[in-house]
């Protein structure tokens, strides 16, 4: 079988516990993403979501394993590789635009200064920045102001993996669902392969492919790897009635409430590797798994 487009290999992370012992945050864990796949992971706090994400996007060096894009290892950042951050880390001396500008303009070095800027404040647009507001510095912005920046940031630069770390957590439900409508088009309209962590299992259920699962550290695992049957376009509002709708939900509920905790801290020398789930209420056991692939993507409109 070929490989996937992002390939995670083995990878295990130690960090010195502060009390002169380690903590090993996972484990040998050994996932893959499919070029154009929209991947969740889900998982309690301190798991090592974060660490995961910092390394796939070069920021961090795994203690040991390693991760590979298109075939080629990850080492250090790149403009390929599109972060928005948990504590959103926009650049504090730029402007709004600014923040934006800077990437865009490095990754389109033929571009005017006026493309560059008429680019950048289209996506900042879209995320609900315009007028003056777009001329403040971070510190001059809301928390949900600053987080719409970064997210505005990592649209703008068209990368070819774009890294999303709990990107909405500071927004109110409003704007949270323009943008998940938003990131939806972006996605559906590109070759774009997302790979994002969220606490919110809606969100999740609306936006994955598929959503991981991690078991609660230390020694977390990934330990599944549940498939969303529902077909796209999807909204809030529609997935609720689709028959497997309430069934994936029960299933990371119960995950994250119960297993979660069970799994943890199994230490084991084998590759640690997510269990394939396929939830589908819409078949009859004696039937046979679909032909025909769903399609992978399909914008909302
Ligand atoms: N630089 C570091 N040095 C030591 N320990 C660290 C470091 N970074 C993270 N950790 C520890 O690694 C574990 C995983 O952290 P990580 O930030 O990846 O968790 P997370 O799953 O993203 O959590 P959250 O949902 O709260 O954001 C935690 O126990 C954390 O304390
Ligand atoms: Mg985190």
């Amino acid at each position: 079988m070929s490989k996937p487009f992002l390939s995670i290999e083995e990878l295990t992370q130690v960090y010195p516990d502060g009390k002169g012992g380690e903590l090993t945050v996972f484990e040998k864990a050994s996932f893959g993403v499919e070029k154009g796949e929209f991947v969740v992971i889900l998982g309690h706090s301190g798991c090592g979501k974060s660490t995961i994400m910092n390394i796939l996007a070069g920021l961090a060096e795994p203690t040991s394993g390693v991760v590979k894009m298109d075939g080629y290892e990850v080492s250090g950042p790149s403009l390929d590789r599109g972060v928005v951050f948990q504590n959103y880390s926009l650049l504090p001396w730029l402007s709004t635009l600014k923040n934006v500008t800077f990437g865009v303009a490095a990754r389109h070095p033929e571009w005017s200064k006026a493309q560059v800027v008429e680019h950048s404040t289209k996506f900042l647009a879209m995320v609900g920045l315009e007028g003056d507001v777009i001329h403040r510095k971070p510190s001059q912005l809301s928390g949900g102001m600053r987080q719409r920046v970064s997210i505005a940031r990592a649209f703008a630069n068209h990368p070819q993996l774009l890294l999303l770390d709990e990107p909405f957590g500071a927004l109110d439900a409003l704007t949270r669902g323009t943008i998940q409508d938003e990131l939806l088009k972006i996605w559906g309209g590109t070759e774009q392969t997302v790979f994002m962590i969220t606490h919110d299992i809606d969100e999740a259920i609306l936006l994955a492919d598929r959503i991981l699962l991690m078991t609660n550290g230390p020694f977390a695992r990934v330990a599944e790897s549940v498939e969303i049957t529902i077909p796209r376009p999807r909204t809030r509002t529609t997935i609720v009635d689709h028959p497997n709708y309430y069934a994936i939900r029960n299933h990371l509920v119960h995950f994250l409430g119960e297993r979660s905790k069970e799994l943890a801290g199994q230490k084991g020398d084998e590759v640690n590797k997510p269990v394939p789930v396929r939830i589908d209420k819409t078949v009859s056991v004696s039937e046979s798994e679909p032909e025909t692939p769903r399609p992978l993507r399909a914008v909302n409109s």
